[in-house]
C-alpha cells in the first residue's frame, strides 16, 4: 500500500498508522480520510494484525481538525455530504472495525481529530495533549461523531460545556472525565501503547471482535443522533456566521459573528 499523507508500520501483531501534515497540524482532509479509509480496511482483513494504533506525527499535534481551507467555501448540500461522507467512510469504520484500534493522542486533537480519537476504541494520551470540540468557534458544529460520542464517553452536561465553549481541555482533565485512559510523557506515549495493545493481541481475536460488536451494540439509539448531526452541521455552511467564522480562521483574526 502506497500512501501520501499516512505512514503505516506493520510489526504484527501491531500495526501503527502515523498521520503524516505536520505542517498542517495533521488536519485531516479528503485525500487523508480516503487513505486512512484503505489502511483501516486492508489491515482489519489482514489476520496478522491483532491491534492497530492510531497517532499523529511530530510532537505537536495527533490532529487540528478537519482541514479548514478545503471546506470553508461549501454549500449546505456540499457540507452535508461531508459530514455524512466523512462518517461513512471513516468514523464508522473505525469505531465498528472488529480489529481493536487505539488513538495515541500526542498533542492537539481537535474538532475532526478528537472526533477520530473518540472514534478509536479506547485513547491514551501524553501529557502535552490538549482536546477540543472548537466547530462553534467556527461557527459550525462537529460533525464526524462529535456530539454523539463526546456525551457518550464524558456525560452530557461537560460534553455540552465543551462543545459550547469550544475551550481545549488538558491531558489530565481528559483522564478525570475518562475521555483519555492513560497519560504519560510524550516519549513514553508509543511504547505504553504498545504495551497495551500487546496484552489485547493476546487475547482470543474472535472474542475480542464480537466485544467489540457488543459494547457498540448498547450504543445504538432509537433516535437517530448522527444524522441529526449531519443534518444540523449541513445547516450551518448556509449561515452569515460559518463564513465569518472560516474567514476569520483563514485570515488569522479573530470572527465577529453577525448570528444570522
Ligand atoms: N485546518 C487547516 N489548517 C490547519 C488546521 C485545520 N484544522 N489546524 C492548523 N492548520 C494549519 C494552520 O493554518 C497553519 O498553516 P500555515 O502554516 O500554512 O499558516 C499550520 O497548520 C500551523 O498551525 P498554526 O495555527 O500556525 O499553529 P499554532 O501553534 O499557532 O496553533 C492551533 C495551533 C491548533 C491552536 C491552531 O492551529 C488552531 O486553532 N487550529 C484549528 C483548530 C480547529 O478549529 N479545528 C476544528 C476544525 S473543524
Amino acid at each position: 500500500m502506497k500512501f501520501k499523507n499516512i505512514l503505516l508500520v506493520e510489526e504484527a501483531p501491531l500495526a501503527t498508522l502515523t498521520i503524516n501534515r505536520p505542517d498542517k497540524l495533521n488536519a485531516l482532509n479528503k485525500a487523508t480520510i480516503a487513505e486512512l479509509h484503505q489502511a483501516f480496511t486492508a489491515l482489519d482483513a489482514n489476520p496478522e494484525i491483532r491491534v492497530i494504533l492510531l497517532t499523529g506525527k511530530g510532537g505537536k499535534a495527533f490532529v487540528a481538525g478537519a482541514d479548514i481551507s478545503e471546506f470553508a467555501h461549501f454549500s449546505v448540500k456540499e457540507g452535508t455530504a461531508l459530514a455524512a461522507g466523512g462518517q461513512e467512510k471513516l468514523f464508522d469504520l473505525v469505531e465498528n472495525l472488529g480489529t481493536p484500534v487505539i488513538a495515541a493522542v500526542n498533542g492537539y486533537a481537535l474538532g475532526g481529530g478528537l472526533e477520530l480519537a473518540m472514534a478509536c476504541h479506547f485513547r491514551v494520551a501524553s501529557h502535552n495533549a490538549r482536546l477540543g470540540l472548537p466547530e462553534v468557534s467556527l461557527g459550525v458544529i462537529p460533525g464526524y461523531g462529535g456530539t454523539q460520542r463526546l456525551p457518550q464517553l464524558v456525560g452530557k452536561g461537560r460534553a455540552f460545556e465543551m462543545i459550547m465553549t469550544g475551550g481545549m481541555i488538558e491531558a489530565e482533565k481528559g483522564l478525570e472525565y475518562g475521555l483519555v485512559n492513560d497519560v504519560v510523557a510524550l516519549e513514553e506515549l508509543m511504547p505504553h501503547a504498545k504495551k497495551v495493545a500487546l496484552k489485547i493481541a493476546n487475547n482470543s481475536p474472535v472474542a475480542v471482535r464480537y466485544a467489540i460488536k457488543a459494547v457498540n451494540a448498547g450504543f445504538k439509539y432509537d433516535k437517530d443522533g448522527f444524522k441529526t448531526e449531519i443534518n444540523a452541521f449541513g445547516e450551518c455552511f448556509g449561515t452569515e456566521d460559518f463564513k465569518e467564522g472560516t474567514t476569520a480562521f483563514l485570515e488569522k483574526r479573530k470572527a465577529k459573528f453577525p448570528g444570522a
